[in-house]
């Protein structure tokens, strides 16, 4: 028995699927309610005039066509590749970034649109229902949720097309992919079917972005990726807004071979799943980043930042993108990262992808210190006492561990015993006042 007052009108976070083309009628029949179908243009290949007439066909009472590109590049994959968020050091995170952003439109659209409820297509068993639910509860808490794939009882392609018939909805019966794909601005993630078993090595023609490494110009091609306070600005010299920049950089990078990596992960929910990724611009963009990094950070700032890096792709992983923690990670960034701005040269080559120049006007690197030659600025007699002080701590423990016999004793192999004796004898041994006179 449902307590809650019934649900009036509510927006379904719409992709045209075969999946969310039978909830607009379930929604209808076991909720009694009109459906705002909404679509978000998150920079996937799509018709979407077609979704639209679907969505209506399939009994929506309106669609609403939501571009996002824009701000899924500058707002959430530019801020993330600033962060180096990466999950369990491989994944880019492409869908973890889009579900906040969808959530958050689909709020909007339904708020615009006097909704009381919203939905989406996700099964119980994946991160996406968390992401898009966190989101929900963060954005609208009044609004209420349903996620059709908990509550129905349609187990398979052929029952969700008995579904619709029964309605009277036909659905064209499109040839049945045997994979669960997404696809957006920043990657392709391709799961289930024979990925399911990770023995196994994905087919040759799973692969949408990238070009078979193989198959891959053998002509090396470089690219010039210029940046500004961390952020990506440029593309050989021209100045490009961030969704083109990715756009034109996918098309580059995946021809060459460039972004693929098949793994195994950890759910938020528990389990482990099989993916296979390709992110061509976005690994680019992550190598170029990470070697201007190197030019302009400190080690201190750089080592700290890296913590951060895994820490954040965390969050975006497990859907706590609209939280005091990234935003917080975010300030720290603004501040770390206002010198990282310059060019990066990175070759592509056959799927690899190397940089291999770099220039900065914050560049840290300075060729009169680091030169073998002769120089003014540097001492070379300063690195003796440094050497000496540097040392200390480590050389004080030995001398403690080793006792009356010396340090050579307590790091001679333990099974000959008496050889460290003979090695070390106690007369032999360096003064504690070499150390501690100073
Ligand atoms: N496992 C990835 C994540 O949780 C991708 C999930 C969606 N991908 C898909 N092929 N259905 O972010």
């Amino acid at each position: 028995m449902r307590t809650e007052k019934p649900i009036q009108r509510i927006a379904l976070a719409y992709s045209g699927g075969l999946d969310t083309s039978v909830m607009i009628p379930w929604l209808r029949d076991n909720y009694g309610c009109e459906v705002l179908a909404v679509v978000a243009d998150i920079g996937q290949e799509e018709d979407f005039e077609a979704v639209r007439e679907k969505a209506l066909r399939t009994g929506a009472v309106a669609c609403e066509v939501v571009d996002l590109k824009a701000e899924f590049a500058s707002g959430y994959l530019f801020p993330a590749l600033r962060a180096g968020a990466i999950y369990e050091g491989r994944y880019l995170l492409g869908t973890a970034l889009a579900r906040p952003l969808i959530a958050k439109a689909q709020v909007e659209t339904a708020l615009a649109h006097g909704c009381d409820a919203l939905a989406h297509g996700c099964t119980g068993k994946g991160n996406d229902q968390v992401r898009f639910e966190v989101t929900y509860r963060t954005l609208a808490p009044q609004l209420r949720v349903v996620a059709p794939w908990r509550e129905w009882d349609l187990r398979s392609r052929e029952d969700e097309f008995a579904y619709a018939e029964a309605r009277g909805i036909s659905l064209p019966v499109t040839p049945e992919n045997p994979y669960s794909i997404d696809q957006n601005l920043w990657h392709t993630s391709t799961e289930g079917g024979v990925l399911e078993d990770p023995a196994m090595a994905p087919p040759d023609d799973i692969y949408r972005m990238t070009t078979d490494p193989a198959d891959a110009p053998d002509e090396p091609r470089v690219v010039e990726i210029s940046f500004e306070r961390g952020f990506p600005t440029a593309l050989d010299g021209a100045r490009l807004e961030p969704w083109h920049l990715i756009e034109t950089l996918n098309e580059i990078a995946g021809s060459h071979g460039v972004g693929r990596v098949d793994l195994v992960e950890s759910r938020l929910v528990g389990m482990k799943s099989r993916g296979v990724y390709e992110t061509p611009a976005g690994t680019v963009l992550r190598a170029a980043l990470r070697d201007l990094e190197s030019l302009t950070l400190d080690h201190a700032t750089a080592a700290y930042k890296e913590g951060l890096s895994t820490r954040y792709g965390e969050l975006v992983y497990q859907g706590h993108w609209f939280t005091a923690l990234r935003e917080s990670l975010d300030t720290f960034l603004d501040a770390s990262h206002q010198t990282v701005t310059g060019t990066v040269s990175v070759k592509l080559f056959k799927g690899t992808c190397m940089p291999v120049a770099r220039v900065s006007p914050f560049s840290l690197y300075q060729e009169d210190l680091a030169t073998f030659g002769e120089d003014a600025v540097y001492d070379q007699k300063d690195a003796a006492g440094f050497i000496r002080l540097w040392g200390l701590s480590a050389e004080v423990r030995a001398r403690v561990l080793a006792g009356p016999a010396g340090p050579a004793a307590a790091h001679a192999p333990s099974a000959s015993p008496t050889a460290s004796e003979s090695m070390a004898p106690e007369s032999t041994a360096p003064g504690r006042e070499a150390v501690l006179s100073g």
